[in-house]
């Protein structure tokens, strides 16, 4: 088992002592008076093999920043497929029906992405969402922070939506695999590169299509979850307004079995010939399984371990539980979020909860919650938010921001 935690803010001297140099970064050997260099410089670029079609150098680094930063969030945005299944059209297919479904996860609509659509379309419009409420153009970000367990290339979709949102200067993008934990990972590594490489924008979209992975026999697993993309744009600021108070940060892979979709083999017969010679090929073929899921167990382990976690981080950034404005947990089943806001006594009103129209959307869910939440005026400017992601590794997390 493993756990991270954060003390960025709002000491901005507890974190310079934290620091240590990553690679790629080096110091500029300009020593402050507290011994940590004032100065960090970083290169960080995507290199095509010929020139790159911006024009941009393969071999031009990054304007050197200064680091010593805080960072905020300036914008969001979302995207979701239009087809909409309910739970009555599940109860077409499997046994189970809209009151069992509706009582025991909240859950009454999921969207499913359906004909041309794809998840990176669906990351596109929500970053291209995130950086019109930024109002920072696509050559401005830094970084592109593509939170998925679903990507439609094996090896990561990152670069593609920085093609798609028409980044010319070639930001590095990036795909980070945690589940429903996606969002919150991807949040702090935002932050990570903000504060030590010296970034200034980044997009950190969390968008998965779990519906891709779903036995759509299994009734006790295909009710839960649907298709969605959300983002959020990180932005540098002065440390005195930094928005990223705390974070805590686990992984437990003995509970890999109660929550997985692994590597199924499919041995091949009369391949390798006696003297170990092959004789056919592929020796083997491998797909991915559906989701396999034991849901009490799931459940068991959000209640139990989500709380601590957002204490856990409430306490790392010496704030009470009255200073939460809004309790903002990964979306996958209303019983999990109920009981988590009754253990950290936040009121059934300062929690957000969409989770009825879009089921549980894996890395999405967070930041589509805060979009609409964002958008229809109830989170302000300001306002302090809890938020934790839990899932699939086993892994969750907590973070305590700002908005804004
Ligand atoms: N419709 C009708 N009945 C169903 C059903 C469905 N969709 N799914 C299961 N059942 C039945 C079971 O077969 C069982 O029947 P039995 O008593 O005759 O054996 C009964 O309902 C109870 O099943 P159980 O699995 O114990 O239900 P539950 O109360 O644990 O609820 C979940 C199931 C999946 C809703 C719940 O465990 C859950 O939400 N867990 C967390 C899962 C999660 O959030 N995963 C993602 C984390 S990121």
């Amino acid at each position: 088992m493993a756990n991270a935690s954060g003390f960025f803010s709002p000491s901005v001297s507890s974190w310079r002592r934290r620091m240590q140099p990553q690679i790629g970064i080096y110091r500029s050997g300009l020593l402050s008076p507290d011994g940590f260099s004032s100065r960090v410089f970083c290169s960080s670029t995507i290199q095509g093999p010929e020139k790159l079609s911006s024009g941009a150098s393969p071999s031009e680094s990054r304007v050197p920043r200064l680091v010593n930063k805080g960072c905020k969030l300036v914008g969001c945005g979302s995207a979701a497929p239009t087809l909409k299944v309910s739970n009555d059209d599940l109860a077409k297919i499997v046994d189970t029906s809209d009151e069992w479904i509706s009582v025991r996860t909240g859950i009454r609509n999921r969207r499913v992405l359906s004909g041309k659509d794809s998840l990176t379309a669906l990351a596109v419009e929500a970053a291209r969402k995130a950086l019109e409420m930024a109002r920072v153009e696509p050559d401005d970000v830094d970084l592109v922070l593509m939170c998925t367990s679903t990507p439609e290339d094996l090896f990561g979709s990152a670069p593609q939506i920085q093609k798609a949102l028409g980044c010319k200067r070639n930001p590095l993008a990036y795909d980070i695999t945690a589940a429903c934990s996606g969002f919150v990972l991807g949040l702090v590594s935002a932050a990570c590169h903000i504060r030590g490489g010296g970034f200034q924008n980044v997009l950190v979209i969390g968008a998965d299509s779990l519906s891709r992975y779903v036995d759509w026999t299994d009734r006790g697993t295909c009710i839960l979850f649907g298709d969605a993309a959300g983002a959020v744009l990180l932005q540098a600021c002065d440390s005195e307004e930094d928005g990223l108070f705390s974070f805590d940060l686990h992984s437990d892979g003995d509970g890999q079995r109660h929550l997985n979709a692994t590597v199924k083999q499919n041995e091949m017969n009369d391949v390798v010939g006696s003297n170990g010679s092959v004789l056919g090929f592929p020796p083997r073929q491998s797909s991915y399984s559906c989701i396999q899921m034991n849901g009490k167990e799931v459940f068991r382990f959000a209640v139990r371990c989500v709380p601590q976690s957002i204490q856990s981080a409430l306490e790392k950034a010496g704030l009470p539980r009255s200073s939460i404005d809004w309790l903002l947990l990964h979306q996958a089943n209303q019983r999990i979020i109920d009981a988590v806001a009754t253990r950290l006594e936040v009121p059934p009103e300062r929690v957000i909860s969409n989770l009825a129209n879009y089921g549980n959307t894996s890395a999405a869910s967070i930041p589509l919650a805060l979009d609409e939440a964002v958008r229809s005026g109830k989170v302000k400017a300001g306002h302090t938010i809890a938020t934790a992601g839990f899932g699939a590794g086993l892994t969750w997390g907590s973070a305590i921001v700002r908005w804004g």
